[in-house]
Formats: structure tokens, sequence, C-alpha cells
């Protein structure tokens, strides 16, 4: 039976399964960042992620993401991810044990990343992308979401252009997020290359919104900016990013302490 490590957000794939063929005490993340530097291979143990299916049915967004899209963009690219990340991890028994989000973490190595670290950032980013939509979605964020956008973007109008304008200008593929600076305590956009997925650094993801190609060119061919228009006002689940954000207020103090200091 897997062994299951705290998990900061509540997207990321399950641990399924594991063939133990002897026991094996799991080490603490610290411990396992030797895997790059000298620890050997002591067991056979192969971890298996599962595909996680998104929160509604592949229909459930239409007109404005296809279930054709959805079909194809969960069906194959998101699988493909899982089963090249489970592939790779059945060569390598050393890394048994992490959640994704420890997974994501420790292959991008500080940024000299392992050869696992591209399928299992597109595994989070895409199990986190699902949940980001909703049927209904788009509208207005509401209550303390509402008013911590507008106090980091000005306006929502305001944080609506800037998040457009991060999608448009992001060259290639990649993601653009809003997240959580831990440090800076306020929310934040950013856009990432290929895989990247900003917890390596720190962040904490509130939304994220997929530019890679397959991801649109099928309802919107190569108009990125009606794909991220639509996003935007009909697709973006603010239930959800509500929900981390209470959950990233746990670590971030967005207020002032209530606390008094000695
Ligand atoms: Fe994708």
């Amino acid at each position: 039976m897997a062994s299951c490590y705290f998990n900061p957000i509540p997207t990321s794939s399950h641990l399924i399964s594991a063939d133990l063929s002897t026991k094996f005490k799991i080490p603490k993340l610290l411990h396992r960042k030797k895997r790059f530097g000298a620890l050997s291979r002591s067991s056979k143990i192969t971890a298996y992620y599962g595909l996680k299916t998104p929160p509604y049915e592949h229909d459930a967004l239409e007109p404005y993401m296809s279930k054709k899209t959805i079909d194809i963009h969960w069906g194959e690219h998101h699988r493909n991810f899982i089963e090249g990340l489970n592939k790779q991890l059945g060569k390598d028994d050393i890394l048994y044990g992490y959640t994704l989000d420890e997974l994501v973490k420790v292959t991008y190595n500080n940024g000299n990343p392992s050869a696992e670290f591209n399928n299992a950032a597109e595994v989070w980013n895409h199990d986190f992308f699902w949940e980001s939509m909703q049927p209904g979605g788009g509208d207005m964020p509401i209550l303390g979401l509402l008013q911590q956008i507008e106090k980091d973007f000005g306006s929502f109008t305001n944080f609506k252009e800037k998040f457009t304008e991060a999608a448009l200008t992001l060259f290639g593929s990649g993601w653009v997020w809003l997240v959580l600076k831990r440090e800076e305590k306020q929310l934040a956009i950013v856009k990432t290359s290929n895989a990247i997925c900003p917890i390596v650094w720190g962040d904490i993801p509130i939304i994220n919104l997929d530019l890679w190609e397959h991801a649109y060119y099928l309802d919107y061919k190569n108009d990125r900016a009606e794909y991220v228009n639509v996003f935007l006002n009909h697709l973006v689940s603010w239930n959800a990013a509500t929900e981390r954000l209470t959950w990233g207020e746990a670590f971030v103090n967005l207020g002032e302490p209530k606390i008094p200091v000695a």
C-alpha cells in the first residue's frame, strides 16, 4: 500500500498501487534528494499514478470547449503524460512514494530537471487545469477572492487584461497562471514555458490556463485570443479558485496579524 504524504493542492493524481518486493521504509524528502547524488537502489518498487478524470462530463463545457477537444486533450495528451511518467518510474524505483507535488519538485531539481520532470509536471498541470474550469464558469469571483484581486490588480477588469496580455505574449507552448506569492503575500500572474509548474519555486497556484495548441486548436484554430476570452468569461471556475485561495491563506497571511506579538 502506498504511503501518502501531505498534499498541499487537492488536485494531484493518486499513487494507486505499488509492488513491494521487499520491506520498504520510505525515507524523508530531504533524504531522497540524494537520489541525484549517490543514493543506491535497494528494492524493486514501481510507482503508478492514476489518470484523474475531469470533474464534469466531456460535453459539459460546450459550446465553449467541445467534447471532441476534451476527448483528445484528456484522453490522448493527458493520458500520454501519465503513461509516459509511469513508464519512466517503472525504471527508476527510487522515486517511489512521492506525492505528485513532491515528484514535480524533486524532479525539477532546482532548475536542472531530470528526465521525469516534463511528464510529472504536465500531469500536475492538467489535473489542475481541468479543475480550473466548470460548466457555467466565468462571471465574477466573489467575496475574499474578488477583494484580493482588486487589491493586487487594481480592479477585476485590470486583472483580466493582464491575464490576457500574459497569455498572448507567451511564446510557443506553456501555461499562464494566477498564483499566490508566498513572500510578497499577494496574487500575481505568471507564465511558464512548456511543462514548468510554479510550485517548483514555491508559488501557490490559484488558476491555470493551458496554452498548448492542443488545448484550443480544434475549437479556435490558432485564435489564442478568443480562447483566452472564452476561458475568462465562460469557463474559469472561481469556485475552485476561492477554495484554493482559502487553502493558501493557511500559509500566507493576507491580512494584518491577529495574534499579538509579545
Ligand atoms: Fe494540455
